[in-house]
């Protein structure tokens, strides 16, 4: 059979909301917070909903779903999320399930659902730098001097700052490389130390490279109370919000 040529790839996000949201000291989990009238999950199933993504897995703490089908997919009417799926206890087993309900996929775009001011623009050169590279992070080159500090907390060294990046999400990947990153992952545990993000597991568990792409400074993750605070800002200048 003739393969067809320039098919398009099938483009999945999976977005994260299984974590507790410790460090935002809330009773409610960040994710669900209400930040001008919608929760905060809301603003990144918004963003890919209205990108070219062809679908999106939702993966929330273990006996959300129903409340994450109904009080979030149904009522805000996103139609886009194929599935929601229940996460595990760190970020790196909840993009595992993530991935696993991604099966079929092309290319995946991981995504924190604690950044809400992801943009589209963010979201095509993911898109673009995955199908081209494999594997494309989106990052910022870092302000702050870095300090490396010994367990005294005294400082031991510090790092030629024009190398350094802070990474951000989404992180975009051939389906086929990240799910086996993560497959050899899972068989060898030893490795899941301190694994913060998904380059890191092809970093890891393969000799792919990973490009870094530029995101934004506006695309930070939700994760102390000011966060919130921030965020509000940026998004009511991009215009996304919704009560005022
Ligand atoms: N996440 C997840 N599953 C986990 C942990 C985190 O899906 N077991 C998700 C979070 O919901 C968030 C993203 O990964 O969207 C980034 O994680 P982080 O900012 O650390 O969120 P939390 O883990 O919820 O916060 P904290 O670390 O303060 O508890
Ligand atoms: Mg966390």
């Amino acid at each position: 059979m003739m393969q067809e040529k320039n098919a398009r790839r099938a483009v999945t996000a999976i977005v994260l909301a299984a974590g507790k949201g410790s460090r935002m000291e809330t009773q409610v989990h960040k994710q669900y917070l209400d930040l001008d009238g919608r929760p905060l999950i809301w603003y990144a199933l918004s963003a890919f909903e209205q990108s070219s993504v062809d679908q999106m897995i939702l993966v929330t703490g273990t006996g959300e779903e129903e409340f994450c089908r109904r009080e979030i997919v149904e009522r805000y009417g996103f139609k886009k999320v194929a599935a929601v799926v229940p996460g595990g206890r760190e970020r790196y087993h909840s993009v595992y399930e993530g991935l696993k309900a991604a099966e079929g996929s092309d290319v995946v775009l991981i995504h924190d659902g604690a950044r809400p001011c992801v943009t589209g623009e963010i979201i095509r050169d993911a898109i673009d730098g995955a199908a081209a590279c494999g594997a494309c992070v989106v990052g910022m080159p870092v302000k702050d001097t870095i300090k490396i500090v010994d367990d005294q907390g005294d400082a031991d060294h510090t790092p030629d700052r024009s190398h350094m990046w802070m990474v951000q999400t989404p992180q975009a990947f051939s389906y086929e490389l990240i799910r086996k990153a993560y497959d050899r992952l899972f068989e060898e545990a030893s490795h899941q130390r301190g694994i913060t993000d998904d380059a890191m597991v092809v970093e890891t568990m393969t000799r792919h490279k990973v490009r870094l792409i530029k995101g934004s400074y506006q695309n930070i993750k939700v994760t102390t109370p000011e966060d919130l605070e921030i965020a509000g800002i940026f998004l009511r200048k991009m215009g996304k919000t919704v009560d005022i």
